[in-house]
Protein backbone atom coordinates (compact mmCIF):
# COMPACT_ATOMS: atom_id res chain seq x y z
CA UNK A 1 0.00 0.00 0.00
CA UNK A 2 1.19 3.18 -1.14
CA UNK A 3 0.41 7.28 -0.03
CA UNK A 4 1.17 10.29 -1.70
CA UNK A 5 1.07 13.41 0.46
CA UNK A 6 0.69 15.88 -1.94
CA UNK A 7 0.72 19.30 -1.59
CA UNK A 8 3.07 19.95 1.31
CA UNK A 9 3.62 23.41 1.72
CA UNK A 10 6.59 23.09 3.83
CA UNK A 11 8.38 19.89 4.98
CA UNK A 12 10.73 19.54 7.80
CA UNK A 13 13.05 16.64 6.54
CA UNK A 14 15.74 17.23 9.57
CA UNK A 15 18.04 16.08 6.69
CA UNK A 16 18.31 17.82 3.31
CA UNK A 17 16.98 20.90 2.98
CA UNK A 18 17.49 24.48 3.98
CA UNK A 19 18.44 25.58 8.03
CA UNK A 20 18.52 22.98 10.97
CA UNK A 21 15.37 21.84 10.13
CA UNK A 22 16.14 21.06 6.57
CA UNK A 23 13.23 22.92 4.85
CA UNK A 24 11.45 21.90 1.41
CA UNK A 25 8.61 24.08 0.17
CA UNK A 26 6.05 22.75 -2.86
CA UNK A 27 7.06 19.22 -2.71
CA UNK A 28 5.02 15.34 -2.28
CA UNK A 29 6.07 12.86 -0.31
CA UNK A 30 5.38 8.64 -0.85
CA UNK A 31 5.17 6.45 1.53
CA UNK A 32 5.34 2.82 0.50
CA UNK A 33 4.06 0.84 3.73
CA UNK A 34 5.53 1.62 6.79
CA UNK A 35 8.83 3.33 5.05
CA UNK A 36 9.29 6.53 3.38
CA UNK A 37 10.13 5.64 -0.49
CA UNK A 38 10.32 9.20 -2.02
CA UNK A 39 10.67 13.05 -1.89
CA UNK A 40 10.20 15.44 -4.61
CA UNK A 41 8.76 18.13 -6.10
CA UNK A 42 5.05 17.78 -6.80
CA UNK A 43 4.90 17.24 -10.70
CA UNK A 44 7.58 14.52 -10.44
CA UNK A 45 5.34 12.49 -8.02
CA UNK A 46 5.14 8.94 -8.96
CA UNK A 47 1.59 7.24 -8.85
CA UNK A 48 0.19 5.85 -5.48
CA UNK A 49 -2.34 3.56 -4.09
CA UNK A 50 -4.14 7.10 -2.02
CA UNK A 51 -3.66 10.54 -1.68
CA UNK A 52 -3.71 13.24 1.33
CA UNK A 53 -3.82 16.75 0.17
CA UNK A 54 -2.02 18.73 2.45
CA UNK A 55 -3.69 21.89 1.59
CA UNK A 56 -0.60 23.82 1.57
CA UNK A 57 0.48 23.29 5.43
CA UNK A 58 3.12 22.11 7.02
CA UNK A 59 4.30 18.62 7.22
CA UNK A 60 6.73 17.40 9.78
CA UNK A 61 8.26 14.03 11.34
CA UNK A 62 6.88 12.41 14.20
CA UNK A 63 7.46 13.92 17.59
CA UNK A 64 10.04 11.42 19.51
CA UNK A 65 9.24 11.64 23.18
CA UNK A 66 12.20 10.04 24.81
CA UNK A 67 11.41 10.58 27.89
CA UNK A 68 8.25 9.38 29.90
CA UNK A 69 6.83 6.87 33.31
CA UNK A 70 3.52 5.99 31.59
CA UNK A 71 3.04 2.67 33.82
CA UNK A 72 1.24 3.90 36.93
CA UNK A 73 -2.05 3.99 38.46
CA UNK A 74 -3.98 7.16 40.39
CA UNK A 75 -3.08 10.80 39.87
CA UNK A 76 -1.60 13.72 41.93
CA UNK A 77 -3.73 16.19 41.24
CA UNK A 78 -4.08 17.17 45.35
CA UNK A 79 0.01 17.11 45.56
CA UNK A 80 0.10 19.59 41.90
CA UNK A 81 -2.72 21.63 43.79
CA UNK A 82 -0.45 22.18 47.30
CA UNK A 83 2.72 22.91 44.77
CA UNK A 84 0.71 25.93 43.39
CA UNK A 85 -0.36 27.12 46.60
CA UNK A 86 3.80 26.81 48.00
CA UNK A 87 4.56 23.48 48.70
CA UNK A 88 7.93 22.28 47.16
CA UNK A 89 8.73 19.31 45.26
CA UNK A 90 10.90 16.83 46.66
CA UNK A 91 9.76 13.64 44.23
CA UNK A 92 8.20 11.84 47.51
CA UNK A 93 4.66 11.12 45.99
CA UNK A 94 6.87 9.11 44.05
CA UNK A 95 6.09 6.61 47.05
CA UNK A 96 2.37 7.59 46.64
CA UNK A 97 2.09 6.53 43.29
CA UNK A 98 4.10 3.35 43.86
CA UNK A 99 1.29 2.20 46.32
CA UNK A 100 -1.41 2.99 43.67
CA UNK A 101 0.83 1.01 41.12
CA UNK A 102 0.98 -2.13 42.86
CA UNK A 103 -2.46 -2.09 44.11
CA UNK A 104 -3.80 -2.29 40.71
CA UNK A 105 -4.31 -5.07 37.97
CA UNK A 106 -2.76 -5.60 34.73
CA UNK A 107 -5.14 -4.43 32.90
CA UNK A 108 -5.76 -1.01 34.32
CA UNK A 109 -2.10 -0.50 34.36
CA UNK A 110 -1.93 -1.21 30.29
CA UNK A 111 -5.07 0.91 29.84
CA UNK A 112 -3.92 3.83 31.66
CA UNK A 113 -0.67 3.74 29.69
CA UNK A 114 -2.28 3.38 26.30
CA UNK A 115 -4.68 5.85 27.66
CA UNK A 116 -1.81 7.95 27.07
CA UNK A 117 0.19 6.63 24.33
CA UNK A 118 -2.69 7.46 22.59
CA UNK A 119 -2.99 11.18 24.38
CA UNK A 120 0.40 11.56 22.53
CA UNK A 121 -0.72 10.05 19.16
CA UNK A 122 -3.03 12.37 18.63
CA UNK A 123 -0.85 15.17 19.52
CA UNK A 124 1.86 14.41 17.10
CA UNK A 125 4.21 11.65 18.87
CA UNK A 126 4.52 8.31 16.87
CA UNK A 127 7.94 7.11 19.05
CA UNK A 128 7.48 7.03 23.09
CA UNK A 129 10.04 5.37 25.56
CA UNK A 130 8.44 4.66 28.71
CA UNK A 131 10.29 3.79 32.06
CA UNK A 132 9.32 1.69 34.78
CA UNK A 133 10.03 2.97 38.53
CA UNK A 134 6.58 3.13 40.36
CA UNK A 135 6.43 -0.92 41.20
CA UNK A 136 10.14 -0.65 43.41
CA UNK A 137 9.98 -4.34 44.01
CA UNK A 138 10.98 -6.99 42.01
CA UNK A 139 7.98 -8.22 40.80
CA UNK A 140 5.98 -5.12 40.07
CA UNK A 141 9.10 -3.35 38.30
CA UNK A 142 9.40 -6.28 35.86
CA UNK A 143 5.32 -6.39 35.24
CA UNK A 144 5.58 -2.83 34.72
CA UNK A 145 8.05 -3.38 31.89
CA UNK A 146 6.08 -6.28 30.73
CA UNK A 147 3.20 -3.98 29.98
CA UNK A 148 5.47 -1.44 28.65
CA UNK A 149 6.71 -3.95 25.74
CA UNK A 150 3.40 -3.86 24.28
CA UNK A 151 3.48 -0.20 23.74
CA UNK A 152 7.42 0.29 22.54
CA UNK A 153 10.54 -0.92 22.00
CA UNK A 154 12.25 1.93 23.66
CA UNK A 155 11.84 0.69 27.26
CA UNK A 156 14.02 1.81 30.30
CA UNK A 157 14.60 0.18 33.55
CA UNK A 158 14.16 2.37 36.68
CA UNK A 159 14.36 0.45 39.47
CA UNK A 160 16.17 3.15 40.98
CA UNK A 161 13.59 5.40 41.00
CA UNK A 162 13.52 6.36 44.51
CA UNK A 163 14.73 4.08 47.65
CA UNK A 164 10.91 2.67 48.83
CA UNK A 165 10.17 3.30 52.60
CA UNK A 166 11.57 0.92 54.86
CA UNK A 167 14.19 -0.25 52.96
CA UNK A 168 17.99 0.27 53.78
CA UNK A 169 19.36 2.34 50.58
CA UNK A 170 23.04 -0.09 50.16
CA UNK A 171 19.97 -2.85 50.59
CA UNK A 172 17.89 -1.63 48.12
CA UNK A 173 20.69 -1.29 45.38
CA UNK A 174 22.00 -4.45 45.71
CA UNK A 175 18.55 -5.42 45.30
CA UNK A 176 18.37 -3.13 41.92
CA UNK A 177 21.25 -4.59 40.84
CA UNK A 178 20.68 -8.12 41.36
CA UNK A 179 17.21 -10.02 41.38
CA UNK A 180 15.66 -6.79 40.17
CA UNK A 181 18.09 -5.82 36.87
CA UNK A 182 17.59 -9.73 36.64
CA UNK A 183 13.76 -10.05 36.30
CA UNK A 184 13.50 -6.64 33.95
CA UNK A 185 16.47 -6.68 31.63
CA UNK A 186 14.30 -9.32 29.27
CA UNK A 187 11.67 -6.77 28.96
CA UNK A 188 14.15 -3.65 28.97
CA UNK A 189 16.63 -1.82 25.91
CA UNK A 190 17.75 1.23 28.49
CA UNK A 191 18.58 1.60 32.15
CA UNK A 192 17.95 5.10 34.25
CA UNK A 193 18.30 6.34 37.59
CA UNK A 194 16.73 9.61 39.64
CA UNK A 195 20.53 11.08 40.79
CA UNK A 196 19.83 13.68 42.42
CA UNK A 197 19.16 15.21 46.12
CA UNK A 198 16.68 12.32 47.79
CA UNK A 199 17.23 9.59 45.65
CA UNK A 200 20.70 8.32 44.31
CA UNK A 201 23.71 9.76 44.79
CA UNK A 202 26.93 9.46 42.28
CA UNK A 203 28.26 6.35 43.65
CA UNK A 204 24.85 4.41 43.86
CA UNK A 205 23.69 5.87 40.51
CA UNK A 206 27.50 4.65 39.21
CA UNK A 207 27.12 0.96 40.42
CA UNK A 208 23.06 0.64 39.23
CA UNK A 209 24.32 2.02 35.54
CA UNK A 210 27.25 -0.24 35.08
CA UNK A 211 25.45 -3.29 36.21
CA UNK A 212 23.00 -2.65 33.59
CA UNK A 213 25.59 -2.20 31.15
CA UNK A 214 26.96 -5.35 32.20
CA UNK A 215 23.53 -6.99 31.04
CA UNK A 216 23.19 -5.30 28.18
CA UNK A 217 21.39 -2.29 28.57
CA UNK A 218 22.37 0.77 27.25
CA UNK A 219 22.59 3.76 30.04
CA UNK A 220 20.61 7.23 30.14
CA UNK A 221 19.83 9.34 33.36
CA UNK A 222 17.56 11.89 35.33
CA UNK A 223 20.49 13.93 36.28
CA UNK A 224 20.19 17.36 37.81
CA UNK A 225 16.72 18.28 38.02
CA UNK A 226 16.99 19.43 41.77
CA UNK A 227 20.40 20.16 42.18
CA UNK A 228 23.74 20.90 40.90
CA UNK A 229 25.40 17.38 41.48
CA UNK A 230 27.38 14.44 39.52
CA UNK A 231 24.54 12.86 37.59
CA UNK A 232 25.38 14.80 34.49
CA UNK A 233 29.33 14.05 34.60
CA UNK A 234 28.22 10.47 35.18
CA UNK A 235 26.06 10.10 32.15
CA UNK A 236 29.08 11.18 30.20
CA UNK A 237 31.35 9.17 32.05
CA UNK A 238 29.53 6.17 31.22
CA UNK A 239 28.67 7.00 28.00
CA UNK A 240 24.99 7.83 28.30
CA UNK A 241 22.85 8.23 24.90
CA UNK A 242 20.96 11.35 27.45
CA UNK A 243 21.24 13.01 30.39
CA UNK A 244 17.68 14.04 31.54
CA UNK A 245 16.11 17.37 32.91
CA UNK A 246 19.87 19.55 33.46
CA UNK A 247 17.99 22.31 35.06
CA UNK A 248 21.28 23.32 37.61
CA UNK A 249 24.12 23.01 35.37
CA UNK A 250 27.61 24.49 35.99
CA UNK A 251 30.21 25.06 33.80
CA UNK A 252 32.08 21.99 34.13
CA UNK A 253 29.13 20.33 33.27
CA UNK A 254 28.48 22.28 30.40
CA UNK A 255 31.34 21.69 28.81
CA UNK A 256 31.26 17.89 29.77
CA UNK A 257 28.24 17.72 27.92
CA UNK A 258 29.59 19.86 25.07
CA UNK A 259 32.59 17.25 24.62
CA UNK A 260 30.43 13.90 24.34
CA UNK A 261 28.00 12.02 21.94
CA UNK A 262 25.44 12.41 25.39
CA UNK A 263 22.61 14.48 24.37
CA UNK A 264 21.04 16.96 27.04
CA UNK A 265 16.99 16.15 27.55
CA UNK A 266 15.16 19.06 28.58
CA UNK A 267 11.33 18.34 29.92
CA UNK A 268 10.37 21.82 30.64
CA UNK A 269 6.92 20.17 31.17
CA UNK A 270 8.65 19.40 34.82
CA UNK A 271 9.39 23.06 35.34
CA UNK A 272 6.35 24.36 34.32
CA UNK A 273 4.47 21.47 36.75
CA UNK A 274 6.75 22.27 39.67
CA UNK A 275 7.21 26.25 39.04
CA UNK A 276 10.97 25.85 39.04
CA UNK A 277 13.28 27.83 36.81
CA UNK A 278 13.33 26.81 33.28
CA UNK A 279 16.90 25.35 32.10
CA UNK A 280 18.81 27.13 29.82
CA UNK A 281 18.89 25.70 26.17
CA UNK A 282 20.47 28.54 24.83
CA UNK A 283 23.71 28.33 26.66
CA UNK A 284 24.03 24.71 26.05
CA UNK A 285 23.33 25.14 21.95
CA UNK A 286 25.77 27.78 22.36
CA UNK A 287 28.47 25.58 23.94
CA UNK A 288 27.82 22.86 20.88
CA UNK A 289 25.57 21.00 23.29
CA UNK A 290 23.09 18.39 21.12
CA UNK A 291 19.55 18.89 22.70
CA UNK A 292 16.10 16.96 22.97
CA UNK A 293 12.81 18.21 24.14
CA UNK A 294 10.61 15.91 26.12
CA UNK A 295 7.27 15.46 28.06
CA UNK A 296 8.49 13.71 31.15
CA UNK A 297 5.07 12.83 31.22
CA UNK A 298 4.58 11.41 34.90
CA UNK A 299 1.41 11.91 37.40
CA UNK A 300 3.72 13.87 39.77
CA UNK A 301 6.05 16.50 38.13
CA UNK A 302 4.81 16.94 34.26
CA UNK A 303 1.26 15.44 33.48
CA UNK A 304 1.12 16.26 30.13
CA UNK A 305 1.37 14.37 27.13
CA UNK A 306 1.79 17.41 24.58
CA UNK A 307 4.97 17.69 22.90
CA UNK A 308 3.75 21.20 20.84
CA UNK A 309 3.24 22.54 24.44
CA UNK A 310 6.91 21.21 25.57
CA UNK A 311 7.72 23.27 22.30
CA UNK A 312 6.12 26.39 22.80
CA UNK A 313 7.45 26.65 26.45
CA UNK A 314 11.09 25.67 24.90
CA UNK A 315 10.79 28.55 22.66
CA UNK A 316 9.14 30.95 25.06
CA UNK A 317 11.64 30.14 28.21
CA UNK A 318 14.48 28.62 27.38
CA UNK A 319 15.34 30.45 24.92
CA UNK A 320 15.11 28.19 21.95
CA UNK A 321 14.70 29.14 18.45
CA UNK A 322 10.98 27.94 17.07
CA UNK A 323 13.19 25.82 14.77
CA UNK A 324 15.66 24.68 17.31
CA UNK A 325 12.83 23.79 19.60
CA UNK A 326 11.26 21.63 16.84
CA UNK A 327 14.21 20.07 15.96
CA UNK A 328 14.94 18.89 19.80
CA UNK A 329 11.14 17.30 19.57
CA UNK A 330 12.03 15.48 16.58
CA UNK A 331 15.77 14.83 15.79
CA UNK A 332 16.81 15.61 18.85
CA UNK A 333 14.80 13.27 20.49
CA UNK A 334 16.10 10.29 17.68
CA UNK A 335 19.51 10.97 18.78
CA UNK A 336 18.33 10.71 22.71
CA UNK A 337 17.30 7.45 21.88
CA UNK A 338 19.84 6.27 19.03
CA UNK A 339 17.78 6.08 16.58
CA UNK A 340 18.51 7.12 12.58
CA UNK A 341 15.03 5.89 11.60
CA UNK A 342 12.55 8.42 13.20
CA UNK A 343 13.00 12.40 13.97
CA UNK A 344 13.66 12.55 10.15
CA UNK A 345 11.97 12.46 6.64
CA UNK A 346 13.84 10.88 3.59
CA UNK A 347 14.08 7.74 1.85
CA UNK A 348 13.75 4.75 3.85
CA UNK A 349 13.38 6.34 7.17
CA UNK A 350 9.79 5.31 9.11
CA UNK A 351 6.86 6.95 7.42
CA UNK A 352 6.07 8.61 10.90
CA UNK A 353 4.76 12.25 10.23
CA UNK A 354 2.32 15.30 11.46
CA UNK A 355 -0.12 17.47 9.06
CA UNK A 356 -0.27 20.45 10.47
CA UNK A 357 -2.88 22.80 10.65
CA UNK A 358 -0.77 25.51 9.59
CA UNK A 359 1.39 26.51 7.30
CA UNK A 360 4.53 26.60 8.76
CA UNK A 361 6.84 25.12 11.98
CA UNK A 362 7.28 28.30 13.62
CA UNK A 363 3.02 28.36 14.25
CA UNK A 364 3.47 25.25 16.78
CA UNK A 365 5.43 27.80 19.50
CA UNK A 366 3.19 30.90 17.83
CA UNK A 367 -0.37 29.29 18.43
CA UNK A 368 0.38 27.58 22.01
CA UNK A 369 -2.61 25.81 22.91
CA UNK A 370 -4.05 25.57 19.89
CA UNK A 371 -4.42 21.77 18.61
CA UNK A 372 -2.48 22.52 15.33
CA UNK A 373 -2.42 18.70 14.44
CA UNK A 374 -4.69 17.50 11.46
CA UNK A 375 -3.18 14.25 10.51
CA UNK A 376 -1.24 11.63 11.82
CA UNK A 377 0.62 9.11 10.18
CA UNK A 378 2.48 6.25 12.09
CA UNK A 379 4.09 3.03 10.52
CA UNK A 380 2.80 4.56 6.66
CA UNK A 381 -0.94 4.23 8.05
CA UNK A 382 -3.28 7.43 9.02
CA UNK A 383 -4.17 7.43 12.27
O1 LIG B 1 11.34 12.86 35.92
N1 LIG B 1 12.52 13.02 38.74
C1 LIG B 1 12.15 11.88 38.87
N2 LIG B 1 11.10 11.30 38.30
C2 LIG B 1 10.05 12.03 37.68
C3 LIG B 1 9.01 12.46 38.65
C4 LIG B 1 8.25 11.33 39.15
C5 LIG B 1 7.14 11.68 40.11
O2 LIG B 1 7.13 12.75 40.76
O3 LIG B 1 6.23 10.83 40.18
C6 LIG B 1 10.61 13.17 36.85
O4 LIG B 1 10.31 14.34 37.05
FE1 LIG C 1 11.49 11.64 34.48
Amino acid sequence: MSLLIDNIGELVTNDDGDGLLGLRRDVALVADGDRVAWIGPRRHAPAADARIDAGGAAVLPGFVDSHAHLVFAGDRAEEFGARMAGEPYTGGGIRTTMAATRAAADDELLGNAARLVAEMRRQGTTTVEIKSGYGLNVADEARSLRLARELTSETTFLGAHVVPAGHDPDDYVALVTGEMLDACAPYSKWVDVFCDRGAFDGDQAREILTAGIKRGLLPRLHANQLTEGPGVQLAVEVGAASADHCTHLSDADVAALAGSQTVATLLPGAEFSTRSPYPDARRLIDAGVRVALATDCNPGSSYTTSMPFCIALAVRDMRMTPAEAVHAATAGGALALRRDDVGRLRPGAKADLTVLDAPSHLHLAYRPGVPLIRTVLHNGVAQ
